[in-house]
């Protein structure tokens, strides 16, 4: 049950038996800037969008990636996706912000969302973002009548439904018939919104997107998505005379959250859709189109993990032992949200004989606020540190205010040193917009 640290990129026990994270000591950055902590590991964050680059650009050397920002939003780090060559890419406006002001170019940026209001659009154009996917037939006329009164013409990617299943949580599975996500390529919807982007001057018909869901396991359901995204670039060629220029095939690229399972590499999802895509293109006499992804977990999951302080521990006789720490829900949904699960360990006694046993860990809000159904631990006491690993995306970025926590503070990590990349809130940043009197 004893978590296999080695497994984990940029983790170590430091001889002292603590752990280590990119050579900085977990208990001492938890004293140093208190906890909750999200730690970043710059190092780990840099490999990671290396190796994708590293892995796709091995079989279609023109692919270009787009870090998904949702993954996490911290200036610092979309700062670093753009040094390591990345793209950005936003599924709001205020995504988009951020990613410029993390110094992107615009025309690396992409604009997502399933409803991008009038303004939105605007905004972007305004920004020139790179890159908007139109999600609707109502978002191509949107755009275009955008578009025409800004004197611009909008580069557009479409979003397909491919309809495939991937085996995942259940709320991250988006790429089957039944998803709010995408125009289908079944009913012939997603044929019909690329003739009728052709027809719009304001338009610039880029390419095809999907994203067919997140933490994918098994990189055969990406082969699939290829095959279908294929079949439709040949009937768009045949039916409508259109070029794709542009195959955006999202995300979903998967991150380790348990030591004892294998894990697939970066390699074997590329392999499988440039292999299948070059096939297709080959095969039909088709120009290959330039393959564009957007991981978002898989490159900012490996590189986080959070540290909680541990408070009070609850024997409850013959029903099970409770061990507390000082976040949980707020700055961690994942687990009450679809179940997510993780792995984790005491960081001061990461080198621990004494025996495992399992505990439900829980958070401090005003709700079950379940972290762990079941973790092992070695003799749990009030004031360890408590490390949750692989928690690099979706925790920061989804992260509330609930019960009125403050967000924990971010520090990035690298060669055993520790820089603050993210402010603790304060109780005033809490009630900041909250007007006593009202106005207006
Ligand atoms: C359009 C799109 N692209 C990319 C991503 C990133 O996915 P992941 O974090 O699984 O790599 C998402 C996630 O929801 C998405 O909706």
């Amino acid at each position: 049950m004893k978590v296999k640290v080695e497994k984990y990129p940029g983790l170590s026990i430091g001889n002292n038996g603590h752990l280590c994270f990119s050579g900085a000591d977990c208990v001492r950055l938890a004293k140093q800037f208190g906890t909750p902590l999200y730690v970043i590991s710059e190092d780990v964050f840099r490999d990671t969008c290396r190796a994708q680059r590293a892995a796709f650009e091995k079989h279609c050397p023109d692919a270009h990636i787009s870090f998904s920002t949702k993954a996490l939003t911290a200036l610092a780090l979309m700062r670093i996706a753009v040094q390591e060559g990345l793209g950005l890419d936003a599924s709001s406006p205020g995504e988009l912000f951020g990613a410029l002001k993390a110094g992107c170019k615009p025309e690396n940026t992409i604009l997502h969302g399933n409803f991008k209001k009038a303004e939105d659009l605007e905004f972007a154009l305004g920004k020139k973002v790179g890159r908007i996917v139109v999600d609707s037939f109502e978002e191509i006329e949107e755009l275009d009548a955008v578009a025409r009164r800004m004197k611009v013409r909008a580069r557009v990617q479409v979003r397909v439904n491919p309809g495939v299943e991937a085996h995942t949580f259940e709320l991250l599975k988006v790429g089957m018939l039944d998803s709010k996500f995408g125009l289908p390529l079944q009913n012939g919807d997603a044929l019909e919104a690329v003739r009728r982007i052709l027809k719009k001057k304001n338009l610039d018909f880029m390419g095809v997107h999907y994203h067919i869901g997140s933490q994918i396991l098994d990189p055969s359901p990406f082969r699939i998505a290829a095959e279908r995204a294929m079949e439709f670039l040949l009937a768009l060629r045949r039916e409508a005379g259109a070029t794709v220029r542009e195959l955006n095939i999202g995300g979903g690229l998967p991150v380790r959250y348990d030591s004892r399972h294998p894990m697939p590499t970066p390699e074997q999802f590329a392999r499988q859709v440039c292999g299948t895509v070059k096939k297709i293109a080959k095969d039909n006499g088709l120009d290959m189109p330039r393959i564009i992804l957007e991981p978002g977990r898989s490159v900012a999951g490996p590189a986080g993990i959070t540290l909680y302080t541990v408070g009070p521990v609850k024997h409850i006789p013959g029903i099970r032992d409770y061990v507390t720490v000082d976040g949980g829900l707020s700055d961690n949904v994942r687990p009450g949200l679809y179940g997510a699960t993780y792995d984790g360990l005491l960081a001061n006694k990461a080198a621990s004989a004494a025996r495992m046993k399992p505990f439900r860990v829980c958070g401090r809000h005003c709700e079950t606020d379940t972290l762990f159904q079941s973790l092992h631990l070695p003799d749990p006491a009030y004031g360890d540190i408590l490390a949750v690993l692989s928690t690099g995306a979706y925790n920061y970025s989804m992260s509330s205010n609930y019960n009125k926590f403050p967000r924990p503070a971010m520090v990035a990590v690298s060669k055993g040193k520790a820089r603050l990349i993210m402010e603790r809130e304060t109780y005033a940043d809490l009630y900041r917009k909250d007007l006593t009197e009202g106005k207006g």
